[in-house]
């Protein structure tokens, strides 16, 4: 019975963390997009996701869809992408005409010449709110920060950005690059401090994919990275297990992935280990009744596996298992009553033709049918040869 359960619950907090699992492989695939003079540029996210223009440009910059004769004047562009950022980041959809009134009045080339403009964007998950630059709190969900952000708000005023979370966990960060550049920039890093001094380098442009996975075994990580014309997107989340609060007349001592918790009255000790996201090993109890018991310090696997008896574990599977039965009955009474509905429904409307049939008309129309043949083989003698 205890295993049915661990399993149910391996299956629950397996369906639980599956969203994260699949958004935290985010496709960053740059899409560009010519929009001629009479046409719109109209761009769309999933309903999940969020619009960030790259870059943009306007103006009479090469060969290509909207420019198809070298007339000996290409060349002429202005970069408005904070203009079409301005009306479409953030968004799931956006609208923005090629003859666009504060597009156009940017007016790069000569009257007359024939203008387009070239839009590169990608479909992103949602940036998280960054109140503060000094303390981004990140969870066990990833959130997600675009580096022009970081940029305006932290780097531009000589800060860097702090990431923290609780303090007996690790942070983990993924940077990947979401603009096509190759050939200007010949690195891409981005630096991270931990809270002991120790610095690493990311290097995003030198690694397969222009994305780059690491965790750091610190509560709280200083981000910086150089302005460069990369744009970073940054996912943040938290690992690792949460402060374990001592039980009732005990100490606890932590080393990282590992607590030992001890008998204030006694010398009994134990300890558990962080695996995953939860602490895993034997619970011992400390009462002032107990005198003294064997020091108990080897984490066994059969002892994990009795974790199912502890209190809390049992209280969520219970209640896991009333709302699951709730559901599953009111699934049954709603199914059965709308099927006994429709069954008398029919049974009713069944019966009330038949009645009507009888009572009506339609006795009648069943009786000609019945005599038609008879009586018409009699008026027509054309109706058929044999009636001659
Ligand atoms: C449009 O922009 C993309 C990305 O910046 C670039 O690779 C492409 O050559 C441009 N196309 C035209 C026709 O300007
Ligand atoms: C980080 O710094 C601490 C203390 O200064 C040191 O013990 C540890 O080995 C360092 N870790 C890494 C990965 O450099
Ligand atoms: C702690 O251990 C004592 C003695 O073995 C036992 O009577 C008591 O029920 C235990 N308490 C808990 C909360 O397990």
């Amino acid at each position: 019975m205890d295993y049915s359960y661990y399993g149910l619950w391996i299956l629950c907090t397996s369906l639980w963390h599956l969203p994260q699992c699949i958004s935290s492989f985010v496709n960053t695939k740059t899409v560009a997009d010519e929009t001629c003079i009479l046409d719109t540029f109209s761009p769309r996210c999933p309903s999940s996701q969020r619009l960030f223009i790259t870059s943009s440009h306007y103006g009479h910059m090469k060969l290509g869809k909207c420019v198809t004769v070298n007339t000996g004047h290409l060349g002429c562009m202005s970069d408005v992408t904070d203009i079409v950022r301005g009306r479409c980041n953030g968004k799931t959809r956006c609208q923005i005409a090629g003859s666009d009134d504060e597009v156009v009045r940017t007016q790069p080339c000569a009257q007359k010449i024939y203008t387009y403009l070239n839009t590169s964007y990608v479909c992103l998950p949602e940036e998280a709110q960054l109140e503060s630059c000094s303390n981004f709190a990140a969870g066990r969900h990833w959130k997600y920060l675009v580096s022009t952000t970081i940029d305006q708000r932290c780097l531009h005023q000589s800060q860097s950005l702090e990431v923290t979370v609780q303090s007996s966990m690790d942070i983990e960060i993924i940077a990947t690059m979401i603009n096509d550049i190759t050939t200007d920039v010949e690195s891409v890093q981005v630096g991270i401090s931990d809270i002991h001094g120790n610095s690493t380098v990311m290097d995003i442009l030198g690694s397969s994919s222009h994305s780059v996975q690491q965790t750091f075994e610190s509560s709280a990580v200083h981000i910086m990275f150089q302005h460069s014309k990369a744009i970073l997107l940054f996912a943040f989340r938290a690992v690792g297990c949460e402060d374990l609060v001592a039980p009732e007349f005990t100490w606890i001592e932590r080393k990282r992935r590992v607590i030992t918790i001890g008998c204030i009255h006694n010398k009994y000790t134990w300890q558990v280990e962080c695996i995953g996201s939860k602490w895993i090993g034997f619970r011992g109890n400390c009462t002032r009744q107990i005198e003294l018991k064997p020091v108990e310090e080897t984490i066994n696997k059969e002892e994990a596996n009795t974790e199912p008896k502890q209190p809390i574990f049992t209280k969520g599977i219970q209640y896991a298992l009333t709302i699951g039965i709730t559901v599953l009955l009111c699934v049954v009474v709603i199914t059965t009553g709308f099927v006994c509905l429709r069954k008398a429904e029919y049974k009713a409307k069944a019966s009330k033709d038949i009645k009507l049939q009888e009572m009506t008309g339609d006795y009648n129309t069943w009786k000609a049918t019945l005599m038609r043949p008879v009586t018409n083989d009699l008026n027509n003698p054309n109706a058929s040869p044999c009636s001659v």
